[in-house]
């Protein structure tokens, strides 16, 4: 009877493992973290990938704890969770502009919404094509959310407002790219990290087109010009 019970009990513990991974949602460590300590992980590392010019002094700037997932002020050597939604929160302190403040607000919130978004969708199969359901999983990239993609194949997603820290959006709608590799995981860099192609999301490539249609419209006045110049001084 008790052994029973306690086989019951083993049986419902072993499922909850198998099916741990709807109540996780995944980071771009690899990690399966509770929505609690998702929300703080994400968010102050939201903080750390914002590049050294968002902050008005390196000095100040918060030091991102890879052990505890906490913000920890480099000076009094005090730990905070990252939460943008208390406005006296020390982050606010050290942030060059209110435009940095905004991205790392927008950036905390999107991870919320990518975890909310692992914990409700149904897993899609993708067994029926070829017989082999290998995916990679659906998880948040540090910046973007990705759903489960197929093994082999590149996922793009919109390029978020907050992975915009030199200018305003472009006004056409960009696509970041995620690899998913043969073996369904998630491309990793040089460094061993888990990467995503954010090349395509900045305006670099249509500033260089604008600059040579520039060049070329001074190329083709300047070939205009010396003619004129030329019958200018001849005949004067
Ligand atoms: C900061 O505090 C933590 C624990 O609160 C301690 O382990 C660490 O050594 C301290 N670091 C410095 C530089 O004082
Ligand atoms: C807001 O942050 C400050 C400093 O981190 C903390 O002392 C305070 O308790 C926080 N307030 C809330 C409502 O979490
Ligand atoms: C199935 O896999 C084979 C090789 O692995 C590939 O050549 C083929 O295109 C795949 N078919 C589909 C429908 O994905
Ligand atoms: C998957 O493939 C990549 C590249 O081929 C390799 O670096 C990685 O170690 C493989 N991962 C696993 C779990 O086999
Ligand atoms: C990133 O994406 C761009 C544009 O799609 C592509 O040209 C480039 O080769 C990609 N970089 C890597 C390392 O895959």
């Amino acid at each position: 009877m008790i052994a029973g019970f306690l086989l019951l009990a083993l049986t419902l513990q072993v499922r909850g493992i198998l099916d741990g991974e709807y109540l996780f949602c995944r980071t771009e460590r690899g990690y399966h973290l509770s929505l609690e300590e998702y929300r703080q992980d994400t968010c102050a590392r939201c903080y750390h990938y914002l590049p050294p010019f968002a902050f008005h002094d390196p000095e100040s700037r918060l030091k991102y704890d890879e052990s505890t997932g906490l913000l920890v002020e480099p000076l009094s050597n005090t730990s905070f969770e990252a939460d943008p939604e208390n406005a006296t929160h020390p982050a606010y302190g050290t942030f060059q502009s209110d435009l940095f403040a905004r991205k790392w607000i927008a950036c905390c919130r999107a991870a919320l919404d990518c975890c909310k978004d692992m914990l409700t969708h149904h897993y899609d199969d993708f067994r029926g094509n070829n017989g082999s359901a290998l995916q990679c999983p659906r998880t948040w990239d540090g910046w973007q959310c990705w759903p489960d993609t197929p093994a082999g194949e590149t996922a793009e997603g919109l390029c978020r407002e907050h992975v915009y820290f030199m200018s305003d959006p472009p006004p056409c709608p960009k696509y970041a790219s995620k690899q998913c590799l043969e073996n369904g995981t998630w491309y990793v860099n040089e460094w061993n990290s888990e990467w995503t192609n954010y090349s395509s999301c900045s305006r670099i490539q249509g500033m260089r087109r604008l600059q040579y249609f520039h060049i070329i419209t001074y190329a083709v006045s300047m070939l205009f010009l010396i003619p004129s110049l030329f019958i200018f001084v001849v005949y004067k």
